[in-house]
C-alpha cells in the first residue's frame, strides 16, 4: 500500500498537472491519458487552433509518451463535430490486414497460436495513424502541420519520463520487447543481470529517430512514412522477422469518412462510431434496450437495474459476435440490429429476476469458446481515448491504439515506429477467443485487406435544449471493456445527474457473455449488491481498474466547460478561460 502510495506520488511530481483547482472553464476543454498531450492540446486552442487541431497536437503527442498504448505504428477512429456546419465527421483509420493475410494464418498444426497474433512481426497489420491525423487536419484543422506536429517532436527529443503505468505495462510485456533490439534500446534499460530489463521510475526515454521521423511528415506529409525510405525500413523489419507487410500495402491504405451512428437517450442524440468497431452499435444497442426496459430512468446502482443492464450487455455481445466485421466484406444488419423492434425483442428475453447463463444464447456458433484464452485480462487497457471541445462548440473524440501494450513490440531500426499487433482483434478462428477474452465470428475472419473488428467507441451526447452543441464527447481504452465504459459514463450523466469527474471516477460493471462472469472495478459495488446479483446468478471477477475515461462537457443551462480525466489513469483534463463560449 506505502509503495502504491508512493508510485502514485512520484508519478504525480512526474506529471504535474497544471489543472487549476477550479474544474469550471469558459474556453476550451481537453481531456486525455497524459498530461503532455492534454497541454498540446491547449498550446493549439492557445494560438488560436480549433478542436481539430487541438486533437491531432494530442494524439501526435500521445504517441510519443504513451507507446505502450498508441503511436503512428498504429490507427484509429475519431470522431469530428463541426459547429458551424453542425454536421458530425466520423475517420475511420483503422488498420487492416496486409494483402499476404489469409484467413488460417495462425493455426499451426490445427491448433491457432494466439500469440502469433499479439507477439512480433506476424501481427502486424498495415498502419494508419499518420494518414488519420492528417486527413483529420487537412479537412477540418486550421493550422499547419509543422506547428500541430511541434509539441510531439519535443517530447520525441527531449523525452518523457517512465511513471507506474509505464512500468506495468513493460513489466507485462518485457519478454517481447527483449524480441526486438530496437525495442528494448528505446523502452528497456540493462537489469542488475545486463538483459534489457524494466527501467526505473523517472528514466529519461528519448525518441531522437521518431523526432526525425515526425520532422520528416511535417515537411512531407503521411507519404513520409507510406512511401520511400521508409516504407521501405517497415517492409525490411518486418519481412526480416517473418511477417508480411509489404510497402505495397503502405502505399496502397487509404483512410475512409464514415456515416456516424445516431441513436438518442433520454432525448439527447447520441452520436457514435459505425463498423468496422462494434463499439457504438454495442452503445446504441444497451441504451436502447434500457430506456425500452426503465422510460422513468435507471437507478444507480440498484439491484434492479444492475441486473437488467448486465443482461443487456450480455444480448449486445451475442449480436456482436454473430453479425459484426469489417462492413467493406460483409453486409451487416445494422439498421434491423438498432430498431426498436430488435432491441424489444432482446429485451424481452431478459428474466428481471434471473441471470440468463450465457450457453442458454447463441451467436450462431458454438455457445462456448474452446478453451486456451478465457483467462484473459478482458479490463487492461492498453489504448487510449482524448476529448476535446473548443470555444466554439467544435469537439472531437478520438480513440487510438497499437492493440496489446507495446504493440507488437517491434521497432523499425532508424524510424522509432513501434508497430501494431492489430490482427489478433479479428477471429484467428471462429468464436475463438482474443486477447481480451472476446469472440467473434464468421463476418470477422482474416481476409487480405480487411480490417479487424474493433470494440472502440468514440460517442458524442448532445444537448436537449440546444441539439446543435455537444454536451459530453467521451471514449476510453479497455478492448472489450470500452463500450461499457462509455456507457456508464453517459449513464451516470445523463440519468444519475452526476458532475462529470464524478460519473467519470464512479465505479465499473461489465459484462461481456463470454465468459460467463460480470467484470467489477474494485469498490466499485457494495458487499449487500453484490451479494443480490450473485443471488441472481450473477458470478464476479474484481480486477484493479476498468477503463481510462476521458470526457469532455458542456453544461446546458450556462455554457461552463468541464474536463475529467479517469482517476485510474494518469491523465490530465485541462481548460482555458477567458470570455463566455456562448
Ligand atoms: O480495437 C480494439 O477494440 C482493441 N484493439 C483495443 C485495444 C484496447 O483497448 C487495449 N486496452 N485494453
Amino acid at each position: 500500500m506505502l509503495f502504491r502510495a508512493s508510485a502514485v506520488a512520484l508519478a504525480c511530481v512526474l506529471r504535474a498537472s497544471p489543472a487549476a483547482a477550479d474544474p469550471l472553464h469558459r474556453g476550451g476543454v481537453v481531456a486525455s491519458a497524459y498530461p503532455e498531450a492534454s497541454r498540446a492540446a491547449l498550446e493549439m486552442l492557445d494560438r488560436g487552433g480549433n478542436a481539430v487541431d487541438a486533437a491531432v497536437a494530442a494524439a501526435f503527442a500521445a504517441g510519443v509518451v504513451g507507446p505502450y498504448h498508441n503511436g503512428i505504428g498504429g490507427g484509429g477512429f475519431a470522431l469530428v463535430y463541426l459547429a458551424g456546419a453542425r454536421t458530425t465527421l466520423a475517420l475511420d483509420f483503422r488498420e487492416v490486414a496486409p494483402a499476404g493475410a489469409s484467413r488460417d494464418m495462425y493455426v499451426r498444426e490445427g491448433q491457432v497460436v494466439g500469440q502469433l497474433a499479439t507477439d512480433g512481426a506476424l501481427s502486424v497489420a498495415v498502419p494508419a495513424a499518420t494518414q488519420g491525423y492528417l486527413a483529420l487536419l487537412a479537412r477540418a484543422g486550421t493550422l499547419p502541420p509543422e506547428t500541430v506536429l511541434a509539441p510531439a517532436l519535443r517530447l520525441a527529443r527531449g523525452g518523457f519520463q517512465v511513471t507506474p503505468k509505464y512500468q506495468a505495462l513493460a513489466r507485462l510485456r518485457v519478454d517481447c520487447l527483449r524480441g526486438s533490439a530496437d525495442a528494448a534500446r528505446l523502452f528497456l534499460r540493462p537489469g542488475p543481470d545486463g538483459l534489457p530489463a524494466v527501467p526505473a521510475l523517472g528514466t529519461v526515454i528519448r525518441q531522437p529517430e521518431l523526432a526525425r521521423t515526425l520532422e520528416r511528415i511535417a515537411r512531407e506529409g503521411a507519404r513520409a512514412v507510406t512511401a520511400g525510405a521508409v516504407a521501405l525500413a517497415i517492409e525490411r523489419t518486418v519481412q526480416g522477422a517473418g511477417g508480411i507487410l509489404s510497402a505495397e500495402d503502405l502505399a496502397r491504405y487509404r483512410v475512409r469518412w464514415r456515416e456516424p451512428l445516431r441513436g438518442s437517450y433520454r432525448d439527447h442524440a447520441v452520436v457514435t462510431f459505425p463498423p468496422p468497431t462494434a463499439g457504438g452499435v454495442a452503445v446504441l444497442q444497451v441504451l436502447g434496450m434500457l430506456e425500452q426496459l426503465r422510460p422513468a430512468g435507471l437507478e444507480r446502482r440498484g439491484v434492479e437495474d444492475l441486473h437488467l443492464y448486465l443482461e443487456a450487455l450480455r444480448r449486445a455481445y451475442v449480436d456482436r459476435a454473430r453479425w459484426l466485421g469489417d462492413p467493406d466484406f460483409t453486409a451487416l444488419p445494422l439498421e434491423r440490429l438498432l430498431s426498436p423492434d430488435h432491441l424489444a425483442e432482446l429485451a424481452r428475453t431478459i428474466d428481471p429476476k434471473r441471470a440468463t447463463p450465457s450457453a442458454a444464447l447463441s451467436a450462431g456458433g458454438p455457445s462456448e469458446p474452446p478453451a486456451g484464452r478465457t483467462a484473459a485480462q478482458p479490463a487492461a487497457t492498453h489504448t487510449t481515448h482524448l476529448s476535446v471541445l473548443d470555444r466554439a462548440g467544435n469537439a472531437v473524440a478520438l480513440t487510438t491504439t497499437l492493440n496489446y501494450a507495446f504493440g507488437s513490440c517491434l521497432v523499425v531500426p532508424g524510424t522509432g515506429i513501434l508497430l501494431n499487433d492489430q490482427m489478433d482483434d479479428f477471429a484467428a478462428a471462429p468464436m475463438r477467443p482474443n486477447v481480451y477474452g472476446v469472440v467473434t465470428g464468421e463476418a470477422n475472419a482474416i481476409a487480405p485487406g480487411k480490417t479487424p473488428l474493433s470494440s472502440m467507441a468514440p460517442t458524442l451526447v448532445f444537448q436537449k435544449v440546444h441539439p446543435g452543441r455537444v454536451l459530453l464527447a467521451v471514449g476510453s481504452p479497455g478492448g472489450s471493456t470500452i463500450p461499457t465504459t462509455v456507457l456508464q459514463v453517459l449513464i451516470n450523466v445523463l440519468d444519475a445527474r452526476m458532475d462529470l469527474v464524478r460519473a467519470v471516477g464512479a465505479g465499473r460493471v461489465h459484462e461481456q457473455w463470454l465468459p460467463d462472469q460480470v467484470v467489477v472495478d474494485q469498490q466499485s459495488l457494495e458487499p449487500a449488491t453484490r451479494a443480490a446479483l450473485e443471488a441472481r446468478g450473477h458470478t464476479f471477477r474484481i480486477v484493479d481498474a476498468l477503463g481510462d475515461a476521458e470526457a469532455v462537457m458542456e453544461d446546458e443551462e450556462t455554457g461552463l466547460r468541464t474536463a475529467a480525466s479517469d482517476p485510474r489513469g494518469e491523465g490530465a483534463a485541462l481548460g482555458q478561460d477567458g470570455p463566455p463560449a456562448r
